[in-house]
């Protein structure tokens, strides 16, 4: 069986402010750290896929600017195949992230380099697709492109992931090509128009999502878990209890964990368990790329068949 995972998506480099707590409009909050790590949604799935195991390709491009070569070894020294990798004029892509001693954090996006990522890139690499089992994709590069990601898996016979972050409207086209979708609760709400509070809220919404297109629904619900919705039922998740030190990347590991174990042909609630234990997993540890479990660190906290 194919266990190679493609991510089509974002890199960004990471500017993180380490806070007493998040300012408010307006106010300055000092005594914090500061430190620059490689990040982007899409990034951080691949780096995450390849620790956890799978041969993994990332899709994206990075500025011509100091910190592209910073970001393309932060795939490669994780074995992500950076062949599909393209180097564009102007600047990488950039978050701002403010993280609050409890955990919490604000992102603020300069996309940069990803508005490079188009569907013609994409397309260009559809050799790849025929050789994975899954393909992750997120909402920080163009839509169209996410779109024709969409489309090569499905006709490659990939199984689909959609992480909707950061929330856009989505076609009923587009949905319609998606397996897996793996909003938080903000964006669950967002994308039905359910206000997503609690397990309730979350089952309506996870049903109506279904209803939109993508046969399994997963709803991060921060530390509570996660709510599934699929084919074989409706669960509730619950994650590992962790200190938080940050919540950066945490739905990149869940994404990731979710996406190997699936290639590994793991049965899909299963593999949403062995995906919060990720999440949780890179709560308990500081910035985005560098809280990312490896597998062995995965295999201590939950039971994994394969
Ligand atoms: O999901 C976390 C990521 O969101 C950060 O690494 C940041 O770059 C933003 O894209």
């Amino acid at each position: 069986m194919k266990k190679g995972i493609v991510v089509a998506g974002s890199i960004n480099i990471d500017m993180v402010f380490s806070l007493p707590r998040l300012p408010l409009l307006g106010e300055t909050v000092s005594g914090g750290r500061f430190a620059a790590h490689p990040g982007g949604k899409g990034a951080n799935q691949a780096v995450a896929a390849a620790r956890l195991g799978a041969p993994t390709v990332f899709l994206g491009c990075v500025g011509e600017d100091s910190w592209g070569d910073f970001l393309l070894a932060g795939l490669q020294q994780a074995g992500v195949d950076c062949s599909y990798v393209t180097k564009v004029p102007g600047p990488s892509g950039c978050a701002g992230i403010y993280v609050a001693a409890g955990g919490e954090n604000m992102i603020a996006v300069a996309t940069g380099a990803n508005s490079h990522t188009t569907p013609e890139k994409v397309i260009r690499a559809r050799e790849v697709f025929s050789t994975a089992r899954v393909l992750m994709t997120q909402l920080e590069i163009p839509v169209e492109t996410v779109a024709a990601a969409l489309e090569l898996a499905k006709s490659a016979g990939l199984i689909s992931i959609l992480d909707p972050a950061p929330v856009k409207a989505l076609t009923p086209e587009m949905l319609s090509l998606v397996d897996y979708i793996t909003p938080n609760a903000l964006e669950a709400s967002e994308l039905t128009g359910i206000d997503v509070h609690c397990w309730n809220t979350a089952d309506q919404a996870a049903r109506k999502l279904r209803s939109m297109g993508p046969e399994t629904v997963i709803i991060t619900m921060g530390k509570q878990g996660a709510f599934f919705s699929g084919p074989q039922g409706h669960v509730r998740i619950l994650a590992p209890r962790v200190v938080a030190v940050d919540s950066t990347a945490a739905g990149d590991a869940f994404n990731a964990a979710l996406a190997v174990a699936l290639a590994q042909g793991t049965e899909p609630d299963i593999a949403a368990d062995i995906a919060a234990a990720a999440g949780a997993l890179a709560v308990s540890r500081a910035g985005a790329q560098p809280s990312l479990p490896t597998l062995e660190e995965l295999a201590q906290v939950v039971k994994l068949p394969w």
